[in-house]
């Protein structure tokens, strides 16, 4: 058996819509995921028992760190689910490459999930048909399917119920990164936090038309002023100095800007690659970020390389 390595992208919520707080613990979204060109790389080698290393991709500042290499693994516990499924032993060795920031809300855990489960289906010549890796991916985090799928999406229910969306052309886009990550529960929680001390009522969200058409349309000025994400309140909250950033990147020009996901890194639309470009020295030129990444969207999802 060779090994296997596949390539897994980052998401940036272009909207997130949360609802009210469900019975178990979730909350129903309106998700529009988008996957961009800044790839965790994982490779499945087959080995003697399970196991998980880890190391960052040239050039990334990854917090190596805080990455799980034990039980808490979301790649690991993606491989033993398979193995489990299709009844063989889960022994595999998982060497991620890693790009995607740590606990930064751009799904890089659950993008090591993705790639596991399709370098082990692809490792151990799974007989599945294509449909049931996104259900096994859905029982392991709730942004799983979509890291397979990739492209541009809508996501209803935990996120997990996807949907492609119509997109014209690439989107530029600047990341700045920060140091330390958040929790995505903890993120939530303050956002039900800060609802009930407000006595916000909480309606069900909506997709935005206004960004389903700018995707369409390829407009990205369009898109900038569609960007939302219910979550970013409590980010800003947890994490004070994002908003610093977040202006920052507003004052040099970015056509949209937002927390991505549950934080703290943070997005910044740009009009054009050179624009990103500039854009990027400009934001990594105030100090208000860790590191300044570029990347494109909308990109595929896991691939096998
Ligand atoms: O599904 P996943 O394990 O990635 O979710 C992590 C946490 O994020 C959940 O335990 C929950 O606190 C929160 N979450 C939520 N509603 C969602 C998705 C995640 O409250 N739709």
């Amino acid at each position: 058996m060779n090994p296997v390595t596949v390539r897994v992208p980052a998401k940036v919520n272009l909207q997130l819509g949360v609802g009210p707080l469900r019975d178990d613990g979730y909350h129903d979204l309106v998700n529009v995921f988008h996957a961009v060109s800044l790839f965790d790389e994982v490779t499945a080698v087959p080995a003697d028992a399970p196991k998980v290393t880890a190391e960052a991709a040239p050039d990334a500042r990854i917090a190596m760190e805080s990455v799980p290499l034990d039980g808490d693994n979301l790649a690991l516990r993606a491989a033993r689910l398979l193995a489990a499924k299709l009844g063989v032993e889960p022994n595999v060795e998982l060497r991620i490459r890693k790009a995607i920031p740590v606990a930064g809300g751009m799904a890089g855990g659950s993008a090591d999930a993705a790639g596991a489960l399709l370098a082990c289906a692809r490792l151990w010549k799974a007989d599945l048909a294509l449909p049931s890796l996104p259900e096994l991916a859905a029982k392991i985090g709730s942004d799983v399917p979509f890291a397979l799928l990739g492209g541009t999406a809508v996501g209803l229910g935990r996120g997990e119920r996807l949907t492609p969306l119509e997109t014209s052309g690439s989107f530029h886009w600047v990341f700045a990164t920060a140091d330390g990550g958040l929790s995505t529960p903890a993120v939530y929680a303050e956002c039900d936090r800060l609802r009930e001390a407000q006595g916000q009522q909480v309606s069900w969200p909506r997709a935005s038309e206004e960004l389903v058409k700018a995707l369409a349309s390829g407009d990205a000025r369009a898109l900038g002023a569609a960007l939302s994400n219910d979550l970013q309140p409590a980010a800003l909250m947890l994490r004070p100095s994002l908003r610093r950033t977040l202006d920052a990147g507003r004052e040099l020009g970015a056509l949209g800007s937002l927390v991505s996901g549950s934080g703290p890194t943070t997005a910044f639309l740009a009009e054009s690659a050179d624009h990103a470009a500039d854009l990027a020295a400009a934001l990594a030129g105030t100090g208000v970020a860790k590191q300044v990444v570029r990347a494109s969207g909308p990109v595929p999802g896991a691939t096998v390389v």
